[in-house]
């Protein structure tokens, strides 16, 4: 297996073109990797390129493009695909590039030109490919555990002992995930947050046969393209983000639902409190800055800490009549119709674009 430095770059075969195989494309590109975008619908993969067009247009006039390739250079990077083994295959070629000499170097571009169909961008990115190894696959489709299975046994037959295999699952366990495949070792589940393309965080959660070298050349691969990932030690159902933003969501609920707080006022709780330091220091810094350090906040507050969590209530039901009060409360601020929803998705992706400007400038990490 190819060390994790020289996996940082390789082709990628994106599989599910619905809303995150798209992040995942744009992520790729902007990192300068290749990118095939595969889906069972072969709409899906025009609409996505369409897609992807689209935003990465906008994305630049408002100086927004990630990475250090215009957007047409980006855009010539991803390529539609609709033959799943070629997607694959063609990721797989990319590794030969390591191994060739220059005249076979050569011929090894002209062959993957030919497998993939895509002379300007093979001939671009080759300086890219000289260096890198292979990394592999990123499945995107729905959240179904038979669908992936079915579709993880399909990939085990066609790829090889030098990819990986990544799931973007938001919550199904990679020991059920890839149960039983012969690649087994070069899988894991590299979790994104929506929208991908502007929140950074990816949990690599590993299962307990997953190779080291696979989350290490996982990680390698999400620094470069500039995600921020984490690595899941062992895996939990939610891994760490959804059993956090449940426990939050979990709480908020029964406020609401014991009438301590409205609907809107709860979510400013979290968008002019918490959420105003969450976005640069997590829980346990705030506990360290908040006293003279973690054993200073432990020392004083651990007693009211556990007073209150006492009080926390059962499991909410998320239904009946606090689901529909909820729902109206959200709807007085975003009706639940496509236009007002989306027009609101975008107000947030510009405000998280706006922060990520804001973050990066910012000195200590
Ligand atoms: P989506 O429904 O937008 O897209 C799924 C795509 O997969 C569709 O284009 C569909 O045609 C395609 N597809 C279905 N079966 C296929 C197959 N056998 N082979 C190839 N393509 C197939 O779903 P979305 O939201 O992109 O989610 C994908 C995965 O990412 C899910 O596991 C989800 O849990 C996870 N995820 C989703 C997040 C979100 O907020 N939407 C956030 C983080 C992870």
């Amino acid at each position: 297996m190819a060390s994790p430095e020289s996996s940082a770059a390789g082709g990628v075969a994106v599989i599910g073109s619905g809303l995150i195989g798209r992040s995942w494309a744009m992520l790729f590109a902007a990192g300068g990797i290749p990118v095939r975008l595969y889906d069972v619908d072969p709409r899906q993969v025009t609409g996505a390129l369409d897609n992807i067009r689209k935003e990465m247009t906008l994305l630049a006039q408002s100086g927004s493009l990630k990475g250090a390739l215009s957007a047409e250079e980006q855009l010539s990077l991803i390529g539609g695909c609709s033959d799943i083994r070629e997607a694959v295959e063609g990721a797989m070629h990319i590794q030969l590039f390591q191994v060739f000499s220059a005249g076979g170097l050569v011929q090894t571009i002209q062959f993957t030109v030919a497998k993939w169909n895509t002379v300007y961008k093979w001939v671009f990115v080759c300086p890219l490919l000289c260096s890198a190894g292979p990394w592999g696959m990123a499945e995107c489709v729905p959240e179904d555990l038979e669908l992936k299975q079915q579709l993880f046994a399909q990939l085990d037959g066609i790829m090889d002992d030098d990819v990986v295999l990544s799931s973007s699952s938001s919550c199904l366990l990679p020991s059920k995930l890839f149960a039983g495949l012969a690649h087994r070792k070069q899988c894991l589940v590299a979790h994104p947050v929506n929208p991908p393309y502007h929140v950074p965080l990816v949990e690599l959660v590993p299962h307990p046969e997953t190779a080291p070298a696979t989350v290490d050349r996982t990680h390698a691969l999400m620094r470069k393209i500039g995600q921020s990932p984490v690595r899941i030690m062992k895996e939990i159902d939610g891994f760490a983000l959804n059993r956090l933003q449940y426990a939050v969501i979990s709480e908020a609920w029964r406020l609401v639902e014991e009438g301590v707080v409205s609907p809107g006022d709860l979510d400013l709780v979290m968008s002019e409190g918490l959420g105003m330091r969450y976005a640069f220091i997590g829980p346990l810094e705030t506990m360290h800055l908040n006293a003279e350090g973690m054993l200073s906040y432990c020392d004083r507050y651990s007693e009211g800490m556990k007073r209150v969590l006492k009080t926390f209530g059962p499991i909410p039901e998320f239904s009946g009549a606090t689901a529909e009060k909820v729902h109206q409360a959200m709807c007085v601020k975003v009706p639940d119709d496509p236009a007002h929803l989306a027009a609101r998705r975008e107000w947030r992706d510009r405000c998280l674009m706006r922060l990520a400007k804001l973050k990066s400038q910012r000195k200590p990490t």
